[in-house]
């Protein structure tokens, strides 16, 4: 996978892509090439690549000694600013408030085959030694007396490069780390637009298109965590096809403080970085200390969105999210959130999960409201005493009942928050994010608390930990309902640290928790939330197999958000609950069965009052539960791909998921309003069916892949205003599930 081509020249390939990366003429790092697999390259091949990038349009040299040679429209691997390039660079350090012009040249590399995962920062892994192999390649500046290791993850499997960097201080004095991203690609035009999730609380991760033009398009979230507006993931695509054409992609395994951006310079030339933010961001380097990003990845596909999903979900359940989680089945959970919402107690949450396990739920999970004398949301964050009013006996007690049910037991927490009538607020006021200024912003009646300070996290997890005992929890839902304001730590106050490392160790301290959980409790299952998906990013995934992606359970409006989100995350993370009509959060009426066929792709629940549906309801959610089960390794880890458009306002909605031998799918279609007057000639073509093959559709017809990938799958005739004997859906709100499987 990763070839020498000479002794200074790195080929990292697989079936799919080829990255090309080289020392340049001044001893620093360019690239060459990232696209489709070139194969393998001899030196006359890599010195016509290397020609062709010398070839320079700047007129600044980078120095008198070295000819012609300037950085001005070089690609670069890790391009810094400061001699003759004049586009933003991926390292800003600082000493003593000057800016250093760095300058770094190639000292050494190292290929290991082995990356195991460890819970201690989130990152890409592999499980063996044939999976994977890294390439580091170190660099020194030698007057600044800096080393830059840059690393180079290539999977067997997927068409993506994982990249980080660290930094050393191998000087006398500190210096200060103003921006250090965490991976930098430059591509030879800009003929693409760049895709990215955008959105707000109740609509996140819808897809948006940008074009590309000189100057820079930039996302990026400064409210301490990835964001329900932004996320740190970007695409270029050529033609917004799904299924050919050439698609870059970026994303983060981090979930603090982001900044994804492209910027186009006067030659058309695109330089895409991502990192974290380098607003209020500045990191102080002591004599021989270490700083290390997280970890970016940059994805390739030569085969449209499609292709470029294959890669990102592939990737994320294969090398980042856990993978006993593609093993043990997700449980198909009751969560009595839009239920009851804090109107509970022990009596009527049993009732609840009678019936839910009389329909076939799985896991029982007692949403907020089950602590300190939480009765609305404005109390008791970081009181994390169960509520005797509710639970006379106890959480362990009534979690029995849970359990002598058949069912799993889950339970909420928020434990990066503290509401101002806590014993932990009046004990430790010093635990608060907050400025020493007179004022200090409250969101939802609650502070957020200084995870960058060990002490609260291992205060937090001492409170924590006896309830997961007590109850043996198989479940936990990690919510985070506010963002960061007034950004400061007391802690680093008191240690003499810079508050521009505040955002950062904040996320840090939040994985320091998710580590000593899940050192304790290796089997339990974490749901990531944040007021919904205000937090949905592969930092999370790394511990959260599943995440709540947005407050909006809505049908409709979950259309829009998953086709987003699957560009970039897996089915598997998206977890869908089936809710109440008129729903809660647009007041919309939809079918069961609509609500049933979306949340049916990917980990299911229920969440609204089951002891209150008239009979045809609950046997309709028994057959669907049952249904699921049956098919829920497909539902849940199947290979999911779109097959009309990702436009969040298009009235129609089609997804399918299949088997990795392609031998049995599903495909979901949707329309949300009727329309009159149509042609019935409307055909869903199908791209991951085996074209040598023949699948039942249904319980109807056997036709052959080819015709299914080039003809299509007819979409149900509905009802438009002439054939009332032949419609087979009516009305808005339409949905139809089809089972193709092969029988041959
Ligand atoms: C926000 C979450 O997204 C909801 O699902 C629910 O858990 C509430 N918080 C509880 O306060």
């Amino acid at each position: 996978m990763i070839e020498l081509i000479d002794d200074h020249s790195f080929h990292l390939h697989n079936d799919k892509i080829s990255y090309v990366l080289t020392v340049m003429e001044n001893g620093q790092l360019g690239h060459l090439y990232y696209g489709k697999a070139l194969g393998s390259l001899t030196t006359t091949e890599l010195d016509y690549l290397r020609a062709q990038a010398s070839k320079s349009a700047g007129t600044v040299k980078y120095s008198p000694t070295t000819g012609n040679f300037n950085l001005a429209d070089r690609a670069q691997e890790y391009p810094v600013y400061g001699s003759s390039d004049f586009r933003r660079g991926a390292l800003d350090v600082y000493a003593d408030n000057d800016p250093w012009y760095l300058d770094f040249s190639y000292q050494s590399y190292t290929i290991t085959d082995t990356k195991p995962r460890s819970l201690a920062q989130p990152a890409t892994y592999a499980v063996g030694n044939q999976e994977a192999q890294e390439l580091a390649i170190t660099l020194v500046d030698q007057v600044h007396q800096l080393k830059l290791v840059t690393y180079y993850t290539i999977f067997r499997a997927h068409g993506v490069i994982a990249r980080r960097s660290t930094l050393t201080n191998l000087g006398a004095s500190s210096v200060m780390i103003q921006n250090m991203m965490s991976a930098v690609l430059e591509l030879p035009d800009d003929q693409f637009e760049m895709v990215n999730l955008a959105g707000a609380w109740l609509k996140e991760r819808h897809v948006k298109y940008h074009n590309l033009a000189q100057g820079t398009v930039a996302v990026e979230s400064l409210k301490g965590a990835s964001g329900h507006q932004h996320n740190p993931f970007i695409a270029l695509t050529r033609s917004r096809s799904l299924t050919t054409g050439d698609v870059y992609a970026s994303n983060l395994i981090y979930s603090g403080n982001f900044l994804s951006q492209v910027e186009v310079n006067e030659w058309h030339k695109p330089r895409l970085m991502t990192g974290i933010s380098p607003a209020y961001f500045g990191w102080q380097l002591a004599p021989a200390a270490t700083f290390s990003t997280p970890e970016a990845l940059l994805y390739y596909s030569a085969d449209g969105l499609n292709g470029l999903m294959a890669e990102t979900q592939a990737v994320a359940q294969q090398q980042i999210a856990d993978r006993q989680w593609q093993r043990r089945p997700r449980p198909i959970v009751f969560n009595n959130w839009e239920a009851t919402y804090f109107n509970f107690d022990e009596t009527k949450l049993l009732t609840l999960a009678q019936q839910a396990k009389q329909l076939g739920m799985e896991c029982f999970v007692v949403d907020d409201g089950w602590f300190g004398h939480r009765d609305s949301d404005r109390t008791s964050l970081g009181d994390w005493r169960v509520d005797h009013r509710k639970f006379p006996h106890g959480m362990g007690h009534f979690a029995q009942q849970i359990h002598d049910l058949g069912l799993q037991m889950g339970l909420w927490f928020e434990p990066e928050m503290v509401s101002p009538d806590t014993p932990l607020y009046r004990d430790h006021p010093d635990w608060v994010v907050r400025h020493p200024y007179p004022r200090t912003a409250i969101g939802r009646g609650q502070y957020v608390l200084d995870f960058a300070n060990p002490a609260v996290v291992t205060a937090i997890y001492a409170q924590i930990k006896p309830v997961i005992e007590a109850a043996q929890l198989d479940f936990i839902k990690w919510d985070m309902n506010r963002n960061i304001t007034e950004a400061y730590s007391p802690y680093l106050a008191a240690q003499g640290l810079p508050q521009t490392e505040f955002f950062h160790r904040y996320i840090l301290g939040v994985y320091d928790l998710y580590q000593r959980i899940l050192t304790d409790f290796p089997d339990l299952l974490i749901e990531g939330c944040a007021g919904g998906g205000g937090r949905f990013d592969l930092g999370m995934l790394f511990y959260s197999p599943q995440m709540w992606p947005s407050d909006d359970s809505d049908a409709v409006e979950r259309l829009s958000i998953l086709s987003g989100t699957t560009l970039a995350y897996p089915l598997s993370a998206f977890s869908n609950h089936v809710s109440a009509v008129p729903n809660d959060q647009v007041g919309r009426m939809t079918p069961l069965k609509m609500r049933q066929n979306v949340a049916d792709f990917g980990p299911l629940g229920y969440e609204l009052d089951i002891t209150k549906l008239p009979a045809p309801e609950l046997a309709a959610i028994k057959a669907n539960i049952d249904f699921y089960q049956q098919h829920r390794e497909l539902l849940v880890n199947g290979h999911f791909q779109q097959l009309q458009s990702l436009d969040p306002d298009a009235n129609t909605v089609a997804w399918s998921v299949a088997n990795a031998d392609q031998s049995e799918l599903f495909v979901g279609f949707y329309r949300k309003l009727a329309t009159p007057n149509t042609s019935v000639l409307n055909y869903l073509k199908l791209p991951n069916v085996a074209v040598n093959r023949h699948y039942q559709i249904d319980d109807g017809p056997i036709v052959s892949g080819q015709i299914l990938q080039q003809f299509g799958l007819r979409e149900p005739y509905q009802f438009n205003g002439a054939n009332a004997d032949t419609a087979e859906l009516r009305g808005d709100f339409q949905s139809q599930l089809y089972h193709l499987v092969a029988v041959d």
